[in-house]
This record gives C-alpha cells, structure tokens and sequence, in this order.
C-alpha cells in the first residue's frame, strides 16, 4: 500500500509523527507532501527535528495568504504530485486549509482519502477550522474518528458506514515524548525571559482569527492575561505577534512574558512544568488533560468535550471572566495520579489507523 500524507500546519505534525512512526516498521510506502502554509522555522522545521520525521518527499511551498489564496494554491500544486505519486490513499489531517485542498484535490482526480481526526465539530460556523472539517468529512472515503463523540457526529450527519474509531494519534505522541522528558531524555525547559520555573506559572497561547483580529478583543484577552496573579509564559504564534503589532497592542504587560512557540518536547516539559494553560488552541487543551494540568480555554465552545469533565477545562469566552481566584484554587490542585489516556485512546491509535488503511485498499 502507498498513503501520501498532506500536512502544512504546525498541528499536522504532530499528528504525522506517531503515524510516520506507525507506517516506518512495515512494508508499505508513505509518502510526506509538505504544503508549506507553515514556513517559519518554530513552526515547522523543528517539529521534524524534534520529532524524528523524515524529511517531506515533496514541498509544495505554498506560504501564507487569503484563504481562497492558500487552499487554491495547495489544490493546484497537488495535481502534478498525484498523478506522478498515485497513491492508494491520501491520508490529510485535522482542519486547515491545508487539509481541506488534499482532500479536494485527491477526490478530483479520483484518489481515495482518509481523514484522520475526523467528526470534531465547535458547531461554530464563524470559525474557518468548522467548514474545513464539515467539508473535508464530507468528501473523503474514510473517517478516522478519534473519540465516541466525534463517532456519533459522522453518524449523525449520515457518514456512519465510512467511520472507524481508531483513538486519537495525539495520546500516542503527548505519553511518548511525556515519558521522554521525565526521564531527561527530552528538550531542556525554555520559558520566557523572567519567568522563573521554580516557582508557579502558567502556559499561554493564542491564535485563533477569532480572538487575534479584533483589536478591542486582543486587547481585552492580553489585558486579562496581564491581570493574572500568576507569570503566565505567552509562547507567541506570528498570527498573534503579527496582529499585536499591527494594531499597536503590546504583549509585554502585567504578568505577561512573550516568548517564542516552542518544539513540541520543550512545550510538553513547559506544561508539565506549569500550574496550568490558557489557551485558544484544541491540541494544547487536550495536552494540558492528557497532561493533568487544569485549563482555561478562551472560547466559546471545544469540539474536545470530554476534557470539561471534572472541571479540568474551563471554557471563558469572556476576558473579564479570566478569574484570577479560580487559578489560585486550580494551581494548588493535585494533579490525578490516574494515566489521562481514556476516552482519547491508549497511545496505538496511529497503528489503528495503519491497520484501517490496510485493510481498505480498493
Ligand atoms: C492555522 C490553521 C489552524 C491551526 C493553526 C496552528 C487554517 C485556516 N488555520 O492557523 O486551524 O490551529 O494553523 O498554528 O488553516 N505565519 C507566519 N509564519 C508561518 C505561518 C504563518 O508568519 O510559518 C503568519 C502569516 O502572517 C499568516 C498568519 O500567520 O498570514 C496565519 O497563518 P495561517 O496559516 O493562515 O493560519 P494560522 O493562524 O497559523
């Protein structure tokens, strides 16, 4: 069997290292497309590096723009790769541009997909992430649903004979590289300049369109983030450094310490480090649960439900709400002694998925 892997965002490569791992111990092909809507080095190249993927067979150098730029200069590059590549599957992953152009490109051109992470839905069509998973589920052969939830999504929207629940690859990678840094295997722990480790911190990020680009509500959230009784590390994405500074907003305020994004082993030991996350991001919600760290999720909703069980996550759309209390009460919370796995999976998902693939060929 040949799968080609389209990724291009930096949460794609996460995800594409347990199962670049998974295809690497047996006979079958798999080829990597790289579209490059993520070029900078942080977000990108050392999520190669530090995670042991091969280098992309292809790079497709698309780069940032509008979103009907990006997603159309992906699908006219990818025909070229197909044709030549002709693969059994294209495997595209989670909810960007990128994914959504891999899919419609392959189906154009009569290639079977497989989405994995397939059925997350925020149920919110302002976000651009909800149509590139509605739209992405809706053309591909194969759905790789992580959870139970995202099972009775598909089916309820009609796509359950395409479905299989194989877990969620990102259990894989967060446990491995989580028993890499306890064991000093992994990267040292790099925080911002002035937060001191010893003592409690938080783990920030933010860049979802919907909290970047209105100025009045960036600011609210970098405010509220400033107002924290506790040094909360802002590991800065360009979206957001490149929207702060457009809109003449600082970063460095109150008990806000802007840094760069980390490598994915730096990010994991930072968390395990910290007394908790706030953040807009789905992966690093899921991170902090998997990682028993309480989460603050600036949001209105997360297609990651499961975490709001016990009051692990909270979800404050409102940064007014940013309640400088509840994190004096979280950060001295014990953290569970349990392993976090279920209902995520139980680190093998990316096998499964190996597995699913195989056994599906046409
Ligand atoms: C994208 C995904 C989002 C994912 C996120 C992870 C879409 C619609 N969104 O959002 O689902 O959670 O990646 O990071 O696909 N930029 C750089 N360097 C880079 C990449 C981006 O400077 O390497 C800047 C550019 O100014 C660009 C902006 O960041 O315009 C936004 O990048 P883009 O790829 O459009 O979306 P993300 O916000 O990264």
């Amino acid at each position: 069997m040949k799968v080609l892997s389209v990724v291009g965002a930096r949460p794609q490569l996460v995800k594409l290292a347990p199962i670049a791992a998974a295809f690497a111990g047996t006979a079958h092909q798999h080829v990597i497309v790289h579209t490059g809507q993520h070029y900078d080095h942080n977000l990108s190249d050392v999520f190669f590096s530090g995670l042991g993927i091969p280098d992309p067979d292809v790079h497709l150098g698309v780069g940032s723009g509008s979103h009907g730029v990006q997603t159309g200069a992906v699908l006219s590059a990818m025909d070229p790769v197909l044709e030549r590549e002709k693969p059994d599957w294209v495997l595209v992953y989670g909810d960007t541009n990128s994914t959504l152009a891999g899919a419609v490109s392959a189906v154009k051109l009569h290639i079977p997909v497989a989405h994995l992470e397939a059925g997350l839905r925020s149920f919110n069509r302002a976000m651009p992430e909800e149509h590139n998973r509605v739209l992405t589920d809706h053309a591909a052969d194969l759905l790789l649903a992580p959870t139970e939830e995202a099972v009775r999504h598909l089916r309820g929207e009609g796509l359950g004979e395409r479905t299989h629940l194989v877990g969620d690859v990102m259990v894989d990678v967060c446990f491995k590289v989580r028993d890499d840094v306890l064991a000093g295997r992994g990267q040292a722990l790099e925080l911002p300049e002035g937060i001191d480790p010893s003592q409690p911190y938080l783990v920030a990020t933010l860049h979802r369109a919907e909290n970047t680009d209105d100025p009045a509500r960036l600011a609210a959230l970098v405010g509220a983030l400033a107002d924290l009784p506790v040094p909360v590390a802002l590991l800065a994405h360009p979206r957001l450094l490149a929207r702060a500074q457009s809109q003449g907003l600082k970063l460095a305020q109150g008990a806000v310490h802007p840094g760069q994004p980390l490598p994915y082993s730096a990010m994991v030991a930072a968390v395990l480090g910290s007394a908790g996350v706030v953040t807009d991001s789905g992966g690093l919600q899921k991170e902090a649960y998997l990682l028993g760290k309480p989460c603050t999720t600036l949001r209105t909703e997360t297609e990651w439900v499961e975490t709001l069980a016990d009051g692990w996550n909270h979800l404050v759309p409102n940064p007014a709400e940013l309640d400088a209390t509840a994190w004096r009460e979280l950060a001295t919370r014990p953290a569970p002694s349990f392993e976090r796995g279920e209902p995520y999976g139980d680190g093998r998902a990316a096998q499964r998925v190996v597995e699913v693939l195989a056994a599906n060929v046409r």
